[in-house]
């Protein structure tokens, strides 16, 4: 691991969740299904991610797509955004990753989610792009069981519209609108909450990524990587 960010970590100095956070997030978890936290992250590694993002160059991205496998399109009409998936080759991007590793094993301590890995992206919308109402996780067909999105925005204003929507298990009432300001972190159950991603007046940064369990068995390979 990059040395600076394995010191950093060494001494906690960036946010690894401590474990205050980690109750509040596990109860509302429990309680409600989701939770949106402003302020997640410490401001060097928001600003880090964002750097990270915004640096990446176009042979990096790749047009986003929807359904899994055999089932595997890209339709712009439903999602416009383009996508990079986070490794750990990247010192941020793998700061970012043991955030998560952190999340994983204390929200497992705390809920027996059985959270087995984690995969993200950073995506894109450029002006004007969106994503149609959705789930991430459809019920026994996914293990993606817990969704996460961070936002890299800065000084997102109402104004620049781009608002996550997330919906009643039903898809009829809006639960939580959320603008993507730098630092928000929306957590919710991947196969509860339909969502969906207004059009935005000006690009528009996230990192989202999903806990996986693992369904292998000894004819299948699971999650597949
Ligand atoms: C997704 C998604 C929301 C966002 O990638 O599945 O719903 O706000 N993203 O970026
Ligand atoms: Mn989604």
């Amino acid at each position: 691991m990059h040395g600076y960010y394995k010191t950093k970590m060494d001494k906690k100095e960036i946010s690894v969740f401590n474990e205050q956070t980690l109750d509040l997030i596990a109860d509302a978890l429990r309680e409600h299904g989701y939770i949106i936290l402003p302020d997640s992250f410490n401001q060097m590694l928001l600003q880090d991610l964002q750097h990270r993002a915004q640096s990446l160059t176009p042979e990096n991205w790749q047009q986003a797509g929807v359904g899994r496998h055999e089932e595997y399109q890209q339709n712009k009409a439903i999602r416009s955004d383009i996508i990079h998936w986070i490794s750990p080759d990247n010192p941020i991007e793998e700061a970012f990753l043991i955030c998560m590793e952190n999340l994983r094993q204390g929200l497992n301590q705390r809920l027996f989610m059985g959270l087995f890995d984690y995969e993200g992206h950073f995506s894109i919308y450029a002006k004007g792009a969106n994503y149609q109402k959705h789930l991430d996780a459809l019920k026994g067909r996914s293990n993606r069981v817990l969704s996460q999105i961070l936002y890299l925005n800065t000084d997102w204003q109402k104004a620049d519209a781009g608002e996550l929507i997330l919906y009643s298990e039903d898809g009829a009432k809006p639960l939580q609108t959320t603008l993507p300001e730098l630092g928000t972190l929306v957590l919710f159950l991947s196969d509860k909450f339909p969502h969906e991603v207004i059009k935005a007046r000006r690009s528009r940064y996230s990192l989202t990524g999903w806990f996986r369990v693992n369904n292998s068995h000894s004819r299948k390979i699971d999650p597949a990587i």
